[in-house]
């Protein structure tokens, strides 16, 4: 079996049967099932499930096999493959899973060094990238319950394999470690004695009795995504306590009971129909209907530390190292007074987050004001502290001040990207570390980095090294050399580089410039075919208009000649093509005519108030496009008439639906596939006439004189009909 997905450790389960590669149908598709083949495949444990189309649909065939595993099979390669019945899988039950991708070794099940896997290959981590957080995660991504430290010598060192440079900047609330913030670049590499180890609380610490006699008697409560839920009592019996007594080493059970209604728990609920057989090591090992009802705004409130613990975050800037304070006490977030808030305070929380350290203590609510209490006042850390809680301070909740005193910090690991000199998305790189804008050199760098910078700033999907440096040299220091992207990265942050250093590059002339080609940022609206109507460009996260002063052939030229629509007909102005909405954001356009890009040509930011919709600007130009305009086709009669037949299809099929879930309902033996094919075959009886509905559930679709966009119209969870609009003639 392999399994398909974005990281080489989750995906799609594909089972090689009879020569193919067909998709495994989840029916019987379990935890303990997933499990074994994560282990398998050398990638940890599994975490999870995951519904619907998480990792796109498989082009193979879907169809109901299991895994029936003789008793002293090992591994899921050791065991038979059966098939249950012919009836096909519907749509989007397919095997799926994610599993760990990260390990602990040398020590015990729930302790020892951290190894990740990258590719195919499990490496160590350095552990001056590590901190609490993450390590937090890890910890409840093994089912380890959360960490208790990390600070354990050389215990578990004694290794081969790489050492990886990744750091994980978490806010707590991720499932796994890969759903955290990633950063490699710049990272110094380290010793095998220098490496990440964490120890967890153990899998005892992750399930608890409450409201009995002792430890070992009472009511079920499993720590499921940082919080205590509650696990139903539906078909609990005493195979069920068996493994809740062994997994919180309390021997075996003795009986297992059913509360009154008094003593029943509140709160979520984390598993229901537990069936477990009774060996298992863990109740996540069991069969559960797992619960879906885990409010997203506790998960955030409480990280994944047991309840009534403290915590730190930082709130308000760009996503990690820099922020106003708060920590989290009682069950609530609460903010830091800046009254006596200095550097070693600052360095401390730096520290504490993984984010080395201070560079500016901010005061006056720098990062805007919080809300609700004011946790500490008057904060005196020497900076030697490892956390924020060790440092002396007024007791906590007392203080003299309000939520405009709000304490914030810069640490030297906050990391930003811009273009600089030219305009947002072309201009000479620049990254801010250690407090400082400086450069990127550009030596082996590849067009794909400049790709990925591109990505990075939401400039659209291409882009080239700029090599006439004509957005000036820095001044700055030179933070970066050899950066080395690969296609899977859309962050910069995920490249690998050497480690940060102020120079390193001694020659200005191997500065960085770059030039992002983004077709995606100009559109045409209200015109035929995406080459004539009203200008827009997005800009700062959404679509704006231009002002029409000054607005010429020579502006229209570039654009249309930028939109690959030949040469300008005519530039409109006064709303020729109706008035957007939103901003307007660029006025007076001087184009020279010869300008590859609008971007190229001077033009004034609209700051006043001085134009409005009434004067937008628009164009025609001679060509129809080369490729669909995206978002603003034109609705021509084939559309149209496709549109409403794909409407009415749609109602037909609605109904048909309803009958079906009553026949399904009624008739076990009915596959739903099966009506599935017969209403693709009605709907394509009716309308073969004029060829618009040529596959369900799939991609159309290619006539002699058209080429298809696809819609998709969800009738039902396994039910959706395609209808095609055609958008461009061949
Ligand atoms: C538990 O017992 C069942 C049979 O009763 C067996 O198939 C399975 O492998 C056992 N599991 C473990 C973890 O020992
Ligand atoms: C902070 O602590 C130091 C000792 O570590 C002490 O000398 C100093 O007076 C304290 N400052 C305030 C404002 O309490
Ligand atoms: C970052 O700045 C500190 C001073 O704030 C300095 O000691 C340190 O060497 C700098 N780090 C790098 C990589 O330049």
């Amino acid at each position: 079996s392999r399994h398909t997905g974005t990281t080489t450790c989750s995906g799609r389960v594909e089972l090689l049967h009879g020569g193919t590669w067909r998709t495994l149908c989840d029916y019987l598709w379990d935890l303990p099932a997933a499990n074994d083949l994560c282990q398998q495949l050398d990638c940890g444990v599994a975490l999870q499930i995951p519904d619907g189309q998480f990792f796109g649909k498989g082009n193979g065939s879907v169809w109901n096999g299991t895994f029936s595993c003789k008793k002293n099979a090992k591994h899921l390669r050791d065991c038979s493959v059966s098939v249950l019945g012919r009836d096909e899988c519907p749509a989007g039950k397919d095997a799926r899973v994610v599993c760990s991708g990260a390990r602990l070794v040398n020590g015990t099940t729930c302790s020892g060094r951290v190894e990740i896997r990258h590719g195919d290959t499990w490496g160590s981590l350095c552990r001056s990238q590590w901190n609490l957080k993450a390590a937090n995660v890890l910890c409840h991504q093994l089912n380890c319950g959360y960490a208790k430290s990390i600070q354990t010598g050389e215990d578990f060192v004694g290794m081969d394999g790489p050492i990886w440079r990744d750091a994980f900047h978490c806010d707590g609330t991720e499932s796994c470690l890969w759903d955290c913030a990633q950063v490699i670049l710049g990272n110094p590499s380290c010793s095998a004695r220098e490496t990440a180890t964490v120890i967890c609380s153990g899998l005892a610490e992750s399930l608890r009795l409450s409201g009995g006699e002792s430890r070992c008697d009472g009511r079920v409560e499993i720590l499921l995504h940082g919080i205590w839920s509650r696990v139903l009592d539906d078909d609990w019996d005493i195979k069920d306590a068996h493994v809740v007594c062994r997994q919180l080493e309390c021997g075996t059970a003795q009986k297992a009971y059913y509360l009154p209604r008094s003593k029943r728990g509140i709160g979520v609920v984390g598993f229901r129909s537990v069936q477990c057989a009774g060996n298992e090591t863990q109740l996540m090992l069991c069969k559960t209907s797992r619960s879906h009802t885990v409010p997203s705004g506790v998960a955030e409130d409480m990280g994944f530390l047991p309840a009534g613990s403290r915590q730190i975050r930082l709130v308000n800037a760009t996503k990690r190292c820099a922020g106003r304070v708060e920590l989290y006490h009682d069950g609530t977030w609460g903010t830091i007074c800046d009254d006596n808030w200095d550097l070693s305070d600052a360095n401390v929380v730096c520290k504490q987050l993984g984010c080395g350290h201070a560079i500016k203590a901010f005061d006056s609510a720098h990062y805007g004001e919080g809300s609700g209490q004011i946790w500490l006042d008057d904060v005196n850390c020497t900076g030697a502290e490892s956390d924020l809680w060790a440092c002396p301070a007024r007791a906590l909740g007392q203080h003299n001040c309000q939520h405009k005193e709000d304490a914030g910090v810069l640490c030297s690991e906050f990391l930003a990207l811009r273009l600089v000199n030219g305009n947002d998305c072309t201009g000479r790189l620049e990254v801010f570390y250690n407090g400082t804008w400086g450069s990127i050199c550009s030596n082996q760098m590849s067009q794909l980095t400049a790709v990925t910078v591109c990505k990075h700033l939401n400039c659209g999907d291409g882009g080239e090294i700029a090599r006439d440096f004509e957005y000036g040299r820095g001044s700055g220091p030179t933070w970066l050399d050899h950066i080395e992207c690969t296609e899977q990265q859309s962050s910069l942050w995920q490249c690998q580089s050497d480690p940060w250093n102020a120079q390193s590059c001694d020659n200005r002339a191997e500065e960085t410039h770059i030039s992002c080609t983004d077709r995606e940022k100009l559109r045409l609206i209200g015109g035929e075919y995406g080459c004539s109507g009203r200008v827009e460009i997005w800009h700062q996260g959404s679509w704006g208009t231009v002002c029409d002063d000054s607005w010429d052939l020579a502006d229209a030229n570039v654009l249309c000649r930028q939109l690959g629509c030949g040469s300008a007909l005519s530039a409109l102005s006064e709303a020729a093509f109706g008035e957007g909405t939103g901003p307007i954001w660029l006025e007076k356009v001087h184009c020279k005519g010869t300008e590859l890009s609008l971007w190229d040509c001077p033009a004034k930011p609209l700051f006043g108030k001085n134009c409005d919709h009434k004067e937008d600007a628009a164009v025609e130009c001679s060509d129809p496009p080369r490729r669909p305009a995206t978002g603003s086709t034109r609705l021509s009669t084939p559309i149209i008439l496709c549109i409403i037949l794909g409407t009415l299809l749609c109602l037909v099929l609605a109904i048909l639906a309803r009958q079906i879930q009553r026949a399904r309902a009624q008739q076990k033996g009915e596959s739903l596939r099966t009506c599935m094919k017969c209403l693709l075959d009605m709907a394509g009886e009716c309308l073969t006439g004029w060829g618009w509905v040529t596959e369900m559930n799939g991609i159309c679709c290619h006539t002699k004189s058209f080429t298809y966009h696809w819609a998709v119209l969800i009738l039902s969870q396994h039910l959706s009909v395609t209808f095609c609009v055609p958008n461009r003639p061949c």
